[in-house]
């Protein structure tokens, strides 16, 4: 018989809230990670007193009261609003486009003026059918707002001119007419005290985890020990690349300690211009209000992603789909399979919604019984 119910390849948030899950049920699980810790892309690491956001800044945030209720038991978060900042050649201007951004902008005080403002650039543009990421950004927000807070940033973002890019990336661009600079319009936000390593931590507090051991190198004999595997780790890796690479955008971080205090005054600052080779500096103790005398700041450089550098964010244009949907297809037809999390689906997914995805999953498989 198999020693395992559930081996559980990968200890992010999917993987840890399955194999948690699993275990208070009486599952037999084992969790295997290939990296050194766990908690894939939330992990922070307590530097000098400051808990750093490792792989990219992690700001919790839902409408989805049952999660917050299910996140709230492994941590208590704090009240941290998100109000990033962008800088445009030495202005600063508030974000999400709010009233505050639209007064520093043209010295408007009401949102009939803001509107006015916006109307009157939209409609000059003569823009009717947008072509391209440009031509659609411009045509919901006017010029201004896309010359000054998105043409650069989205250039560094995908490493190419916005007139070269679809008009899909950008659905949506929210204005907001009240001077409020709350980032997310979700009721429940913050950041869980401690760090998100302790939620990990907490999550696989009675689960056996293997670190420093990738799945691939002896799949077989995984399959064998256990019923079932739980795959999170990249889908097209899994097939051994048979259609092809799904790609990814790369990020690199350039972490430093800094000998003061207070560095930008704010979590968040967006770098908006093209010259300013980064899209963003990260100061991590504000997420916890943290008092130190030093404080570490990240920027955060847009790359190019090849093959062995890590994956952050899925290019999900039509030919990367059409190679995922061939990949979910060989996946589907293996019974012994649950494949889910951001890799294993080649999505963007937030953590409200990777918890809630793997909370399904494992409810699916508890019906089965
Ligand atoms: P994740 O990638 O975390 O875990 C997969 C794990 O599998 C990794 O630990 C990996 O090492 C392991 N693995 C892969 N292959 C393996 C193998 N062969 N053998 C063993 N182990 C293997 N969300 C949000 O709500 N608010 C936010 O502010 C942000 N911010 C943010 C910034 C950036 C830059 C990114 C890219 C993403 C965010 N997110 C976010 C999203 C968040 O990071 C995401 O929801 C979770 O990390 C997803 O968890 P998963 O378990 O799906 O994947």
């Amino acid at each position: 018989s198999q020693l395992y119910d559930y081996i559980i390849v990968g200890s992010g948030l999917f993987g840890s809230v399955f194999a948690h899950e699993m275990t208070k049920v009486g599952k037999k699980c084992l969790v295997i990670e290939k990296r050194e810790h766990p908690g894939g892309n939330i992990y922070t690491e307590k530097v000098n007193g400051i808990n750093v956001h490792k792989y990219g800044a992690h700001i919790f945030h839902t409408n989805d009261e049952d999660v917050w209720d299910y996140i709230n038991q492994f941590a208590s978060f704090n009240n941290y609003v998100n109000s990033p900042i962008a800088i445009y050649k030495n202005e600063l201007y508030n974000l999400p486009f709010n009233m505050n951004t639209f007064s520093k902008l043209w010295g408007v005080k009401t949102p009939q003026e803001a509107k006015e403002v916006i109307n009157q650039q939209i409609e000059a543009s003569g823009i009717k059918e947008p072509r391209n990421l440009e031509e659609q950004a411009i045509s919901m927000v006017g010029t201004d707002i896309y010359e000054k807070l998105i043409k650069g940033y989205t250039k560094k973002q995908w490493g190419r001119d916005p007139v070269d890019l679809p008009s899909f990336i950008i659905k949506r661009l929210p204005l907001r007419f009240t001077y409020d600079n709350n980032y997310f319009n979700d009721k429940y936000q913050g950041i869980p005290e401690g760090g998100y390593s302790k939620i990990i931590d907490k999550l696989l507090e009675n689960v056996e985890v293997k670190l420093n051991t990738d799945f691939l190198d002896n799949k077989e004999s995984y399959e064998r020990m256990a019923a079932k595997i739980v795959y999170t780790g990249p889908i097209d890796e899994l097939f051994g690349y048979h259609y092809g690479k799904l790609e990814y955008r790369g990020l690199r971080f350039e972490t430093t300690l800094q000998n003061i205090e207070n560095y930008q005054g704010c979590a968040v600052v967006n770098y908006t211009e093209e010259s300013v080779p980064y899209t963003r500096i990260i100061e991590h103790k504000h997420f916890e209000f943290t008092k130190t005398e030093q404080t570490i700041i990240t920027k955060e450089f847009p790359s190019e992603w090849k093959l062995g550098d890590e994956r952050y964010y899925p290019v999900n244009d039509e030919q990367n789909q059409e190679l995922y949907n061939k990949y979910r297809k060989m996946a589907k037809s293996n019974e012994k399979y649950i494949l889910g999390g951001r890799l294993a689906e080649y999505k963007y997914y937030d953590m409200h919604v990777v918890i809630r995805s793997a909370l399904n999953s494992v409810r699916k498989e508890l019906e089965f019984e």
